[in-house]
């Protein structure tokens, strides 16, 4: 209880994420680089971009990374990268972030939706199978929430049917499926460098990566109207560019990752502590054959609603990731998926809530907000 009103007199709001603590963690180091960045004159593609994409590849362990203005570009690219056409099905999920399927609409693809698995949200590699038709061009995993999806099944499908595997990597960067990272698995993969994502930039940022040279060489020209040399253009391209300040930063981020990422699984832990007893509550799981990075802490329970209407009012954020299913949303009403046809996908999409977690999360925060929680959940709707 002394906890309780403790945070109560000192915070007047736990945000679900805290970026000015986690600026103020290198604020001196990234506040060099600006002024570097803005006293060089250049800003669009240059040093720090080159730079940046040469030590992310070696992060990763794969072989090219080609940087571009976002994770939802990053997609778009990796699709006309692979000569995706209109009409072209690409098997995905439906519970995503939105810019998955929209990617895949942007080309003219059709998005053709599996179900997910109850355990660890992610695509369910048993449904993928029956989805496949003559069209089916591609399947876009996503490791949602920072936990790997089986992307070795998923693999192993594609390649039963010649299909390419682009993952959707944008929460999860530094997750690790049977000890290698994910967005090493698949012919293409994409990553979001949003302010909020676990390796955040101070704007806009996306990057593609691949082990294949010439997919590399295609997407570079395509981030920049198609281009192979100035004002020679050879695909209708993007205007898809990293700019130098967002590099400058990533590349101060870079280095401090791994431990950010401890850090999420650190609080991670404490929360499955605090929920050791709270029976109306189930937390993630963490698989044995993978290393979750947390972008995300989601729980699920029944009285969800009212759980996350009651932490509202004591000024305690939460956020359901995400409430509508993409085949539910009314701009797809024309895939004519109905209602029930993803069973898991939209029981889930009622029961989800994330609750706050970023490196610097404190325990008396983490305390501070399972009190609450059961504090509410005690008396219930
Ligand atoms: C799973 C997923 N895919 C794609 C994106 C798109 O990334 P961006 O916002 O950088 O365009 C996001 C971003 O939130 C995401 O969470």
């Amino acid at each position: 209880m002394t906890k309780l009103i403790n945070l109560k007199q000192n915070q007047k709001k736990i945000p679900i994420i805290d970026l000015v603590c986690h600026y103020r963690s290198i604020q001196n180091e990234i506040e060099k680089v600006t002024f570097d960045v803005l006293s060089s004159g250049h800003y669009i593609l240059g040093k720090n971009v080159e730079a940046f994409e040469e030590e992310l590849s070696k992060y990763l362990g794969c072989k090219n990374v080609v940087s571009c203005a976002n994770g939802t570009d990053a997609i778009v690219l990796a699709l006309k990268a692979l000569d995706i056409k209109p009409g072209d099905e690409i098997i995905t999920v439906s519970h995503s972030f939105f810019a998955t399927s929209e990617a895949i609409a942007l080309v003219g693809g059709i998005p053709v939706f599996a179900d997910i698995r109850e355990d660890d949200f992610n695509i369910d590699p048993e449904k993928i199978e029956a989805l496949i038709t003559k069209k089916t061009k591609a399947i876009i995993p996503v490791h949602l929430y920072g936990q790997p999806c089986e992307i070795s099944s998923v693999i192993e499908i594609a390649k039963k049917y010649g299909l390419y595997v682009i993952e959707d990597c944008a929460q999860s960067i530094g997750a690790k499926f049977n000890g290698k990272n994910v967005g090493t698995f698949g012919d293409i993969s994409t990553l979001s460098f949003f302010p909020t994502k676990n390796l955040g930039a101070c704007g806009d940022g996306g990057a593609v990566i691949t082990n294949d040279y010439k997919l590399a060489t295609k997407i570079k020209q395509l981030r920049i109207h198609g281009s192979s040399k100035r004002y020679v253009h050879d695909y209708i391209g993007m205007n898809s560019r990293l700019d130098e300040l967002q590099a400058a930063i990533l590349r101060i981020k870079l280095p401090y990752l791994d431990k950010w990422n401890h850090e999420r699984y650190k609080a991670a832990k404490y929360y499955d502590e605090l929920f050791k007893d709270v029976k109306q509550v189930t937390t993630p799981i963490v698989k044995s054959n993978s290393q979750h990075v947390f972008h995300q802490y989601t729980i699920r329970l029944n009285q969800r609603d009212f759980l996350c209407e009651k932490l509202r009012e004591k000024n305690i954020e939460t956020i359901i990731y995400y409430p509508v299913p993409i085949h539910l949303q009314s701009v797809f009403s024309y895939l004519g998926r109905q209602k029930g046809s993803l069973p898991v996908t939209e029981k889930i999409c009622n029961e989800i809530l994330s609750l706050p977690i970023y490196p610097e999360i404190t325990k008396d925060i983490q305390e501070y907000i399972v009190e609450n929680i059961k504090s509410i959940l005690a008396v219930g709707p």
